[in-house]
């Protein structure tokens, strides 16, 4: 039997309500979820990820319909997808240029939160549950990259597998059971092909439901970081907020709008991105007898191979980049500042997150060059150095800073 239900729906829709609370459902995270009136630019682009994640999604089934993931065929279907399959070179353009998309989003979807202070309490596991969905999109990331069987994906996958090489012990004998081989070979295309259709895909969209469901529990934070559920009318619906639908869904459609002509203009025009977005290497089929003349990842995890690098020792490196990406969990716990929003901080936290995000900016520049000299190797250690200063300091500087009276309702400047 149904429980309490809000629905009075009839005719088709109350049959399925009454077996499926559809309504319920719509009503508690669409029709009359109550989001701040104050969202601004920044609040785009978590609806923007979830529209790369179905792209994403969509357009990969597609190419699993005619990639063969096999050492000796791979490479061919993809050029048999780009020559003979009717529209494939749209599918896998736009399946290459939207990775690249969805990277770009969700690295400001995090900025935003950075900046609005949108992972302290209580949205922790909102924000926990997020480092969770970008590990895993890097992770999915590389092992489609492997894929086409190209230059790039056959040294890149080289490189990156062999990091674990430098763990003590066990570390030569990892590199061969994750390869499945003693070099990137026809076993590793085929499991990485798997993880990469239905492992991670899956634990993505997992995650991204837990994400969501998290957020509705407590409500979304704004760029004012002030609390909206405190001031409520007489019915107790919150003074700031408005429903989800229609206002909120019309804006993220202009949004998805916008960015879909982006989108267009990069597919049509220049899908590579200058090499970008697929490197040139990867346009010529994989041979373990001939380096690339450099081997660099894709622009999205320049910012960490630029750390691996400025590392004397391989471990060290291995270390130092792992760390850099798991320090993000601890967000919430190192931000020791009474107010969230950049907009109510003071000039010490104002000056962290600006040298924070120059030297990751500086940092995905240098990991993009070949080789570099002796001044970059410096340049990418002293960025490296402010990068884990900025997170290590945070719970003085966060606490010393001087903050502005922040309003008791939210402010609708922009
Ligand atoms: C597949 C990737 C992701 C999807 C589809 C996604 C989706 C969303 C959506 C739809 C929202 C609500 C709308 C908004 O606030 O913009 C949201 C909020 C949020 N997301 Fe994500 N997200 C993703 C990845 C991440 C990552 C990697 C992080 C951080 C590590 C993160 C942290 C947050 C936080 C803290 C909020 C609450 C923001 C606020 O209330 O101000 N998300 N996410």
């Amino acid at each position: 039997m149904a429980g309490e239900r809000t629905s009075t729906a009839t005719g088709i829709l109350g049959w399925f309500d009454q077996r499926l609370p559809v309504v319920d459902f719509w009503n508690k995270h669409v029709g009359q979820y109550y989001a701040p009136k104050n969202f601004n630019f920044w609040y785009y682009f978590g609806s923007l990820a979830l529209l790369m994640l179905v792209n994403q999604i969509v357009t990969g089934i597609w190419l699993t319909m005619h990639y063969k993931p096999t050492e000796a065929e791979a490479f061919a279907s993809v050029e048999y997808i780009m020559r003979d399959v009717p529209w494939g070179w749209l599918i896998r353009y736009m399946h290459s240029t939207g990775a690249s998309f969805f990277f770009a989003v969700v690295y400001l979807h995090m900025f935003r939160a950075l900046i609005y202070g949108s992972y302290q309490k209580p949205r922790e596991l909102i924000w926990v549950l997020g480092m969770f969905i970008f590990l895993a999109l890097m992770a999915e990331g590389f092992l489609g990259y492997v894929l086409p069987w190209g230059q790039m994906s056959f040294w890149g996958a080289q490189v990156i597998v062999s990091l674990f090489g430098a763990i003590p012990w066990i570390g030569p004998d990892l590199v061969i059971w994750i390869q499945g081989d003693f070099l990137p070979s026809d076993a590793t295309l085929n499991r990485f092909f798997a993880l990469h259709v239905i492992a991670m895909p899956l634990a993505i969209l997992l995650l991204v439901v837990l994400h969501l469901a998290a957020l509705h529990e407590v409500g979304s934070n704004n760029p004012d970081g002030v609390d909206i559920k405190k001031v409520k009318d007489a019915s107790g619906k919150p003074l700031d907020g408005i429903p989800f639908h229609p206002y909120y869904t019309v804006k993220d459609m202009f949004g998805a709008g916008v960015l879909l002509c982006l989108f267009a203009a990069v597919i049509f025009f220049e899908p590579t991105f200058g090499g970008q977005f697929l490197e040139h290497d990867n346009f010529i089929e994989a041979n373990p007898m001939v380096t690339p003349e450099q081997i660099k990842p894709v622009w999205y995890y320049t910012p960490y191979y630029a750390m691996l690098r400025a590392v004397p020792d391989k471990l060290m490196g291995v270390v130092v980049m792992g760390a850099a990406t798991m320090i993000f969990f601890l967000l919430p716990w190192l931000d020791r500042s009474p107010v969230r929003s950049i907009r109510y901080r003071g000039p010490l936290t104002k000056a962290a997150i600006s040298l924070f995000v120059i030297s990751f900016l500086v940092l995905a520049v240098l990991g993009s060059r070949s080789g570099g000299g002796i001044a970059e190797t410096w340049l990418a250690r002293v960025c490296t150095f402010i990068y884990f200063s900025f997170f290590i300091l945070m719970p003085i500087y966060t606490k010393m800073d001087r903050v502005k009276p922040v309003p008791e309702r939210v402010t609708m400047h922009d």
